[in-house]
Formats: structure tokens, sequence, C-alpha cells
């Protein structure tokens, strides 16, 4: 298993091209099984995690093709031949449940294992099944197995989701284009994934409204065409490449961002003392001199601070003036990189869903183990502000996410190599 080796000190300055979403790309890629026409998405994120997407749908009898080294991704499934998901490739990928929805919507049945992913909290699948149950299918669990049918086709209903789940909303969204008459899908989620998903099944002949808001309306269509789509900038990569100076000092602009995909972490970014632009060319971030200063965090879905970047604010609080307290809400398990971070010098104590950060000057290297996806890179963002060598292992975690992540730091002068064992 490979290791990165970081090295702290040294400004950091330039630029990094944020990739299309990685989130945006796993659910539509399942999009594809909507139709018998090929679907094909541009500025597609080269990660481990997209692969795995390609090797499901392939299991189910799609056929797929890349170009332009991975960065367009072309997807057809005229023929499926296959309705079961294996275990197998599931359990690698949790967004693997995500060809449920379009699968019963097409097919009439499906069969999905139930998903592994992130250790991060029990992430069941609850209100996938109550959507997709009140748009008419029957659901069972065997085995491990979602045995799901739809005997007499969808049809539209009225779904109020008791949280608004963002992998929910995706399967729900996805079934009911082609359901029977109207759809209306309440405390939807918000996430520009969802609207990304909403513009690209519009392309391919949807009808949908309300993307983007808590109520989304889709009104049933007997099929769907193909498309060609553009995966919309990954909010995640680009909050943690803005947090790179922010922790190390410096300024490097994040080509291709935008406030209004990361407005509520600007705002905590602002009140840390970090500037923040947005040019024409994306956001430029500079942290010109002394200690940020401390700023409470409570996770919520979206306009509110993603869950996933609170491992990488953690780390820059960590060497905050003052104490900082970061609220998760979303997941229950999610502060795995805090006893990480402690090994490096931090002073961080978690009760519950909340972790108390009391900064300190100065935080020194260390071995340390990546957990999850977020809470590795959080590592490597401490890394380069730490005293001496930090070295990350389990990195796989981050191939999942982040692409090109070696390459892209080193190239604003981050001190960092990824080496074999
Ligand atoms: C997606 C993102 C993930 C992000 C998360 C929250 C993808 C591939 N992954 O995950 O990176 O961290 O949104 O922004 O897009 N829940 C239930 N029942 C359900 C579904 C979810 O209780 O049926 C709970 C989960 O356990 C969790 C919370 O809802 O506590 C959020 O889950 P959800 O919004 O569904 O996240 P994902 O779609 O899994």
């Amino acid at each position: 298993m490979d290791s990165i080796v970081v090295t702290g000190g040294g400004e950091l300055r330039g630029e990094i091209p944020i990739a299309g979403a990685k989130n945006a790309c796993l659910t539509l890629m399942p999009a594809t099984l909507l139709s018998e026409e090929p679907l094909t998405l541009t500025n597609a994120p080269r990660l481990s995690d997209i692969k795995t997407m390609t090797q499901l749908l392939e299991s189910l009898g799609a056929e797929a093709a890349s170009m332009q080294d991975g960065q367009v991704l072309t997807m057809s499934s005229h023929d499926l031949d296959n309705h079961v998901a294996e275990y197998d490739i599931v359990r690698k990928m949790r967004a693997s449940n995500l060809v449920l929805g379009p699968m019963l919507a097409r097919l009439g049945h499906a069969v999905v294992s139930l998903p592994g992913g992130c250790a991060i909290g029990a992430r069941p699948m609850d209100l996938h099944i109550y959507g997709l149950e009140k748009l008419g299918a029957e659901i069972d669990l065997r085995d491990g197995y979602l045995h799901a049918k739809a005997p007499r086709g969808l049809k539209g209903a009225e779904i109020e989701l008791s949280f608004a789940s963002v992998g929910a909303t995706e399967n729900i969204l996805m079934a009911s284009t082609l359901a029977k008459g109207t759809t209306v899908i309440r405390n939807a989620a918000r996430e520009p994934e969802i609207v990304d998903l909403a513009t690209c099944l519009r392309k391919m002949g949807a009808q949908i409204e309300g993307d983007g808001t808590s109520e989304i309306v889709v009104q049933g269509v007997d099929r769907l065409h193909g498309a060609t789509h553009p995966v919309v900038t990954d909010r995640i990569e680009l909050g943690t490449y803005m947090l790179a100076p922010a922790i190390a000092g410096g300024e490097v602009e994040c080509l291709g961002g935008r406030i209004s995909l990361v407005e509520n972490f600007c705002e905590k970014l602002d009140a840390a003392g970090i500037q923040v632009e947005e040019t024409k060319r994306g956001l430029k971030v500079a942290r010109k001199n002394g200690r940020v200063s401390a700023v409470d965090v409570t996770t919520e879905p979206f306009p509110g601070f993603p869950t996933d970047l609170q491992a990488q604010m953690m780390a820059m609080l960590c060497t905050a003036e003052g104490t900082s307290t970061l609220h998760e809400t979303i997941f229950e398990n999610r502060f795995m990189h805090a006893p990480e971070l402690t090994r490096m010098g931090a002073n961080i104590e978690v009760h519950g869903g909340t972790a108390t950060v009391h900064g300190v000057e100065k935080l020194k290297g260390a071995p340390v183990m990546a957990t999850d996806l977020r809470a590795s890179v959080s590592l490597i963002l401490a890394g380069m502000a730490a005293e001496g060598e930090t070295i990350v292992s389990r990195v796989y975690h981050l191939d999942r996410g982040y692409e090109k992540v070696v390459r892209k730091l080193s190239s604003i002068g981050a001190k960092i190599e990824r080496i074999k064992e």
C-alpha cells in the first residue's frame, strides 16, 4: 500500500485546476441506464470511484468508453442483460446504490446489494426504499440484497423525505422521470450535484422543475434519449485546495471555482481571516500573515457547511488562535481524523457529534493513518503546515476522490511525494 510523505514549511503559490465533481459524476453515470441511447459526460474526474461505477454499469450490460485520458465518458445502455448489482462491486462504494432507481424504472426490476463505502456512519437506505415504494415499487431485503420490482410500472406520487438525503433524492428523481404522471419530492436535497443531475436529465428529455429548491416536481415521460453533459465543478475538491494556502500560507487560485458552490464555507474562511476573491478564472485564496482565527462550524445539508469539508476545516483550525467548535450533524462517526491530528500535536476533544479544537501554535509531523477519503486529505493539509515530515499511510482512500493530488499540490510548491511500500 502506498504512502504519502509531506514535509511542512514554505508558502504555496500558483494555480490548481479543479476537476469535475466526483459525487455529480457518480449519479450522472447511472442515469445512462434510463435510456437506450448513449450518454456522454465531459469534464469527468479521473478517480478510482469512477472506474468502479464503470465496472458496475458494464456488469449490468452497459457499454462504456473513455476518451481524453478519462475526461470524456460515453456510456450506452442499449442492451441491459443483467439486473443484479453484485456485492463484490457495490461493497467498494456506497454510490453504487444509485443504479437502483434507474434500473427499476427502465426494466421494472432490480436487485442491488446493500452498499459499503466510507466507514463514517451507519448510512442506511430507508429513505431510498420509502421513496421508491411510494412510486409503486415492491422492495424486500434478502441475503444482503434489495430485491425491487414494479410489476405494474412506476406511478408518480407525493414523497416527503424526513431528511434531505442526497442519494435518496437522486434515486427517486431518476426513477420518477419514467414514472406515469406527476411526482413531487418534498424536503429534497438541494446540493449542486442534484441540480447537475436534473440538468442532464432534462437534456435527455425529462420534465423536471424545482431542482435546487426543497420541492422537485417531475412529470413522467415515456422514454429518455441520449445527451452530452459537462460535469459540474467539484466543490469539495475546490474547498480542499482553498484550504491549502489557508493552512500553509501564500496565495493560490483555484481554477473553475465559484463562490456559489461554497458560499457558507467562504463565510467561515472570511471569519478565520482568509481572503477569498472571485476572479474570471476561479477563486483566489490568500493568507497573508499571522495565525487564522478560531471559528465555529456546524455541518448541514446544502447550502450549509458541507460535511465533506469538515475534516479539512478541522486541519486548519488546529493551528488557529483560540478555540473552535465543530458540530457534525450529518454522519455520526466522522471524527476519525481527530486522533490522527492529535498525534501531530493538535489539541482536540471529541464528545459525540462535537469536536472542540484548542488551537496550538504549530503541529509536528508524525506517521498517521488515513481512515476515509476526506480524513486522508485533511492529514495531508495538516502535514503541509507541520514541522518536519508527516507520513500518511493507507492512501488508497485518496485515489477515490482526488485526482493527481500529489502533482496538483507539488505544482503550488508543497513538498509532497508518493512512495510505494
Ligand atoms: C452523499 C455524498 C457524500 C456526502 C453526503 C452528504 C455522493 C456519492 N456522496 O452521500 O460524499 O458526504 O451526500 O452530503 O454523492 N440517511 C438515512 N437514510 C437513507 C439515506 C441517508 O438515514 O435512506 C442518512 C445517512 O445515514 C446520513 C445522512 O442521511 O447520516 C446523509 O446521507 P445522504 O445525504 O444520503 O448521503 P449520501 O447520498 O450517502
